[in-house]
C-alpha cells in the first residue's frame, strides 16, 4: 500500500517521482544509519532487523536509504562513488569517501562510508570511530540533495554508535533543562528548549537494540568533533571524564524506541540502569517498544537452502526427523529417542545465560536428553565448553559461526534454549518458532513478548539454574509422555505470524507522527 502524507505530500514511488518533477513535493525521505547491515556486515541482531526493517518500509512505499561504514571486509558488488565528504575531526581536515550500492534483494539505497578511521571494528577507540562516523553521516544528511537520497525527512539511528547524530546535526535537548538544571551539564540558557531551524527540517529516532553497550569514551571526543562541551553529559570515572554516546542520543533524539515492548518497561522500571530512567523522567515522552519481525522470506523452511528437506506445518514432524538423524550423524550425536535441544548465539557472560546453561548440564547429567551448542565468543566459555562436552556424551559444543549449520540447527532440534538474564527482543525464539522448534526461554524483554509457556513453548522466570533445569524436565517429559501434544505445539507455533508486515507499521505510523508534528 501507497503511503499518503497530506501536510508533506507523501505518496508512492511512482507519484514522488512526480512530485520530484513538478518541484513541490518529494517522497518520505529516510535515513537509517547503523553500524551493521546482514548481507553486507553481521555481527549480531542489529545486522538483520537493519537489512529487513528498511527493505520492509520500502515496500510499503517509504523512500528509504541506509549508511553504514564501508569496512575492508565488505564485499558487495554494484558499489559507485559519489563524492567525497570534507570533515573536521581531531584538528585535522579528513576526506570520506562515499560510496552507494543497491541492499541486495532489495530497492533500498545503501551509503557507505569510506575512510581509514572507519576500517576495525575491534579496536580500543571504537567509540571515537563511531562519533566520527556521525559526524560524516550528520553532515552528508544536511547537505545531501537527490543524488545523495536526500533531502531526508528523517533520520533513523541506532545504538550507541550512531546515537550521536541528533546532537550533531543540532537538535535541541528534549529533556528540559530549564525546569531543572545541572551544574556540569547544563546547556547554555540560549540553546535550551525551542527548535532550531535544523531540527525542524529533519526528525531523528534513535532506536535502542541493547542497552548494555553505551559507547563510552572520554570526554575529549567534544574536542575532537569541535562541538561546544556544554552540549554533552559528561560524568567522572578513576580515569577522568568521560561521555555515553547513547545517552546523548536520549538528551537530544526527537523519539526514542527500543526493540520490544516488555524491554521498553523493564527499562523504565530502572532494571538496566537508573541513569537512563533520570534522563526519561526529564523527558516529556517516554520509550517506546516496537517488537522486531523476522523476515520471512530469508527464514522459511520450505525452500531454506541449507536444509536437507524442506517441510511446512504439515510436514514437519517427519522432516524433522530426517533433518534429526542427519544432524546427529554430522555432529557425532548417538542415535537416540531423546529429545535434541539446541542453542545458537554469541557466547558472552553477561547477556545469553550461559552460565545457567553450564551448571544445568551438570545438574541433568543422566537424562534422556541431548544439546548442541553453537557460537563463538569469551575464551573463557569456549574453554567451560570445550570441557563440559568433552565429559558429558549427551552435548556437543561447535566453536564456529556457521550459518548453514545453525540453521539445520534450528530445524532438526525439538527446543531451542534461550535462557538469557536480560533479551532486548531476540531473534532466536522466532526463528526457533519459523523452523517449527519449541523455545524454552526465560521471562524478560522480547522473550516475555513472544512465547508463552505451554502454547507457544516454554517458559521460566527466576534466573537460577534450578528453574531452568526444571523447565527443560518438563520439556523432556511432555516430549517422551505426550508426543501428540509436543507435536500439535510445534506445528501451532510454525503457523504464528512474526513477519516485519506487522511491526513495520508501527515505526511507519511514528514516522508519520513525527512529520505531522513539525
Ligand atoms: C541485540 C539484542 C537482541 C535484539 C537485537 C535486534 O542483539 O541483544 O535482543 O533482538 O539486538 O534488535
Amino acid at each position: 500500500m501507497p503511503v499518503l502524507l497530506k501536510k508533506h505530500g507523501f505518496h508512492t514511488a511512482d507519484s514522488a517521482k512526480e512530485g520530484a518533477r513538478s518541484g513541490s513535493k518529494h517522497a518520505m525521505r529516510v535515513l537509517f544509519v547503523t553500524s551493521e547491515i546482514a548481507t553486507l556486515y553481521k555481527r549480531g541482531g542489529l545486522a538483520d532487523v537493519s537489512y529487513a526493517l528498511p527493505v520492509a518500509l520500502s515496500q510499503l512505499g517509504v523512500n528509504i536509504s541506509v549508511a553504514m561504514p564501508y569496512y575492508e571486509s565488505v564485499t558487495t558488488k554494484g558499489v559507485t562513488c559519489v563524492g567525497q565528504l570534507a570533515l573536521d575531526y581531531d584538528r585535522r581536515r579528513e576526506l570520506v569517501f562515499v560510496f552507494r550500492a543497491l541492499l541486495p534483494h532489495s530497492h533500498v539505497r545503501a551509503y557507505l562510508f569510506r575512510h581509514p578511521l572507519l576500517n576495525n571494528y575491534d579496536d580500543l577507540h571504537i567509540a571515537d570511530r563511531f562519533a566520527f562516523f556521525s559526524k560524516a553521516v550528520a553532515q552528508l544528511s544536511l547537505y545531501s540533495e537527490e543524488m545523495l537520497g536526500g533531502p531526508y525527512d528523517i533520520i533513523h539511528c541506532n545504538d550507541w554508535h550512531t546515537a550521536l547524530i541528533p546532537l550533531l546535526i543540532g537538535e535541541q535537548s528534549k529533556v528540559g533543562y530549564r525546569e531543572r538544571p545541572r551544574p556540569l551539564s547544563a546547556a547554555p540558557k540560549a540553546l535550551a528548549g525551542g527548535e532550531t531551524i535544523q531540527s525542524k527540517r529533519v526528525k531523528t529516532i534513535l532506536t535502542v537494540h541493547n542497552l548494555l553497550y553505551q559507547g563510552e569514551t572520554g570526554s575529549s571526543i567534544t574536542l575532537k568533533l569541535g562541538f561546544p562541551k556544554p552540549l554533552f553529559h559528561p560524568f567522572m570515572t578513576p580515569l577522568g571524564r568521560a561521555v555515553r554516546l547513547l545517552t546523548e542520543g536520549f538528551e537530544y533524539a526527537d523519539k526514542v524506541t527500543t526493540v520490544s515492548p516488555t524491554y521498553a518497561k523493564e527499562i523504565a522500571a530502572g532494571k538496566h540502569g537508573k541513569r537512563v530512567v533520570e534522563v526519561f523522567s526529564r523527558r516529556k515522552d517516554r520509550m517506546i517498544g516496537i517488537l522486531n519481525g523476522l523476515d520471512s522470506k530469508l527464514w522459511d523452511p520450505r525452500n531454506d537452502p541449507s536444509l536437507p528437506v524442506h517441510y511446512d506445518a504439515s510436514t514437519v514432524v517427519s522432516a524433522k526427523r530426517v533433518i534429526k538423524a542427519q544432524l546427529r550423524k554430522a555432529l557425532r550425536l548417538p542415535e537416540s529417542e531423546a529429545p535434541l535441544f539446541g542453542f545458537v548465539g554469541r557466547l558472552e557472560s553477561r547477556q545469553k545465560g550461559l552460565d545457567l546453561i553450564a551448571r544445568v548440564i551438570k545438574k541433568l547429567a543422566g537424562e534422556a536428553y541431548q544439546l548442541v551448542l553453537l557460537g563463538t565468543g569469551q575464551k573463557k566459555l569456549v574453554a567451560l565448553f570445550e570441557r563440559l562436552a568433552a565429559e558429558h556424551k549427551n552435548v556437543v559444543f561447535v566453536h564456529t559461526f556457521d550459518e548453514r549449520l545453525a540453521r539445520r540447527i534450528y530445524a532438526g532440534s525439538d527446543v531451542m534454549l534461550v535462557p538469557s538474564k536480560f533479551e532486548p527482543c531476540g531473534l532466536t525464539q522466532l526463528i526457533a518458532m519459523r523452523y517449527g522448534t519449541l523455545p524454552l526461554v526465560r521471562k524478560t524483554g522480547g522473550l516475555a513478548d513472544t512465547v508463552h509457556d505451554g502454547k507457544t513453548g516454554f517458559v521460566f522466570t527466576p534466573y537460577t539454574s534450578t528453574a531452568l533445569a526444571d523447565k527443560m524436565k518438563e520439556a523432556i517429559a511432555l516430549y517422551h509422555e505426550k508426543p501428540a501434544r509436543f507435536e500439535a505445539m510445534t506445528a501451532h507455533v510454525m503457523g504464528l505470524d512474526f513477519s516485519w508486515q506487522h511491526q513495520v507499521k508501527e515505526y511507519l505510523a511514528l514516522y508519520q507522527s513525527l512529520l505531522k508534528s513539525s
